[in-house]
């Protein structure tokens, strides 16, 4: 494999686009979710520059810490708390502009300013994990991460 992720282009949109095309030929083939997890947050975080990016999954009833890239994060959330916890209780894609005006959001790191979270559905369509993405700005994210995360975090294969 290339040493390193190329993205190329101008908009969030084609940046987005040609991170895809690399992530589907890093996870093609390979069958350990947990593998592909590790490698769509790298591919994130470093590929987008975004601050935090990585999986929380569901285990024992409640969101254990999973595959990142970035600071140490919050080891366990219960359902309905913080942005990740309503994310899995709703089964909807929550994007935070302002995490400080954002009820119950758990500061994990106080340079987290704005946040994306998105359920990740097994092949049966039960949720069994989320993907969190944080940037240090406010108002970082839109439609654009949410249609294109969607399409990612589906490449792990849980
Ligand atoms: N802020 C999240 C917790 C996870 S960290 O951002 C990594 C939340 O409110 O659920």
């Amino acid at each position: 494999m290339a040493e390193d992720l190329a993205v190329t282009g101008a908009t969030k949109e084609e940046k987005y686009r040609s991170l895809l095309a690399q992530v589907k030929g890093l996870t093609a083939g390979e069958s350990d979710a947990v593998a592909n997890m590790a490698n769509i947050c790298a591919a994130i975080k470093y590929g987008l520059g975004y601050f935090w990016a990585g999986f929380y999954l569901v285990k024992g009833g409640e969101l254990v810490l999973g595959p990142f890239q970035g600071p140490v994060a919050c080891t366990r959330i219960r359902k309905g708390r913080g942005v990740c916890g309503q994310c899995w209780e709703k089964g909807e894609a929550l994007i935070v502009d302002d995490v400080s005006r954002f009820p119950g959001h758990i500061a994990c790191s106080s340079r987290s300013k704005s946040e994306i979270v998105l359920p990740v559905r097994n092949r049966e369509g039960q949720i069994v994990g989320v993907l969190d993405v944080d940037h240090d700005a406010v108002g970082a994210f839109d439609q654009t991460d949410k249609r294109c995360l969607e399409e990612i975090a589906a490449l792990a294969g849980l």
